[in-house]
């Protein structure tokens, strides 16, 4: 049977990338009856340093978010990453498997290192073991994720059969990346070549679930454009990244096709279309962001919620791990 599982870094906010690319898409898998995990990936948020009481609130406005998006705790499991030690176990046993080339290859890697790469942490480094681990402890299937996150699940594949063929079994699961729908990879409300990210220095490039309805109406208002009237069928976007992103937004958020949204657009300007698209996310976002707000209210169900949802995810990962375990030869006498 399928297994979903998928992850999300409790490190700052969510943006609207997060929400279209993710969030919305683990709603859809849960309601479609697929067994789902979803987890706060704590220990990778770690790679790079976080102020302790920043995380902990990141962590449980990240299970709110989880939450007032449609997540429903007790048909999926939500949980912590930290609370499960089975991540970090079997994370080990990858950099084992896993090889330093594959890792440097990594341009997620590149990116978030920069230039000085010899003062990254190695945490950072091996950041894509702890991502196959996550996956693999459940024997997921599916991950749903944006377009960013198909080099690092390249190489969960490249991990699992490595795993396999090294230890001559059947063990591990060749995962299927899920990237699909208008909203894979929301780009930059400021720059129509760059994706939407909560590291952007400027708000101005995002959209955050925690934005009020005026915000985010001025930040569509602004957001960079070309004078041009919008065309009537996607070849006219092709050369046009702003335009294009702000269609598949208004596709992704009303559930419809980009071709859906230029027949009902095309020939109108930006004038029309970005008070539109405005009062769409309003109406799609705001209710999120209240939800939210009152969920943090109270953080000891929250801590409930995640403490339960980490020991049903244990108890699919233990089993595994053991097996896993003695696969590679570790013995296990308790
Ligand atoms: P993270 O926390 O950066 O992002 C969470 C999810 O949001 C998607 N996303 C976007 N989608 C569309 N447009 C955007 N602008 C945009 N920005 C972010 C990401 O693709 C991702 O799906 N390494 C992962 C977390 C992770 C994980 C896992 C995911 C850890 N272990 C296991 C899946 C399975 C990350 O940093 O995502």
């Amino acid at each position: 049977a399928p297994r979903v599982f998928s992850g999300i870094q409790p490190s700052g906010g969510l943006t609207l990338g997060n929400y279209l690319g993710a969030l919305k898409r683990f709603v859809q898998a849960q309601d479609a009856g697929t067994e789902t995990i979803y987890c706060m990936v704590d220990m990778h948020a770690i790679t790079v340093w976080q102020d302790p009481a920043k995380l902990r609130r990141a962590t449980r406005e990240l299970a709110a978010g989880f939450i007032a998006s449609g997540i429903d705790p007790v048909r999926s499991i939500l949980f912590n990453q930290s609370q499960v030690p089975a991540h970090a176990e079997l994370a080990w046993i990858f950099n084992c498997v896993a090889r330093m080339g594959w890792l440097k290859r990594m341009t997620q890697f590149k990116d978030k290192a920069g230039k000085n790469a010899e003062n990254a942490s190695v945490g950072l480094f091996a950041y894509p073991t702890l991502m196959a681990a996550d996956i693999m402890a459940y024997h997921a299937t599916h991950v749903p994720v944006g377009e960013d996150q198909k080099q690092h699940l390249e190489l969960t594949r490249d991990i699992a059969a490595k795993f396999n063929h090294d230890f001559g079994v059947e063990f591990f699961p060749i995962v299927e990346p899920v990237i699909e729908g208008a909203a894979t990879r929301v780009m930059s409300l400021r720059d129509g070549t760059k994706k939407m990210s909560k590291s952007d220095p400027s708000d101005m490039s995002r959209i955050n679930l925690t934005d009020d309805a005026d915000t985010i109406a001025q930040k569509l208002r602004k957001a960079r454009t070309d004078p041009e009237a919008l065309p009537s069928d996607l070849d006219g976007l092709a050369e046009r990244p702003e335009a294009r992103n702000l269609v598949n937004i208004y596709a992704a958020l009303a559930d419809i096709t980009p071709d859906a949204v230029l027949a009902q657009y095309g020939g109108q300007g930006f004038g029309a279309f970005k008070p539109a698209l405005a009062d769409l996310a309003v109406d799609k976002l705001s209710p999120i962001s209240a939800e939210m707000t009152r969920l943090m209210q109270d953080v000891a169900e929250i801590d409930r919620i995640l403490g339960d949802g980490a020991a049903r995810a244990h108890a699919i990962a233990q089993p595994i791990l053991e097996q896993c375990y003695d696969i590679v030869g570790l013995i296990r006498t308790r």
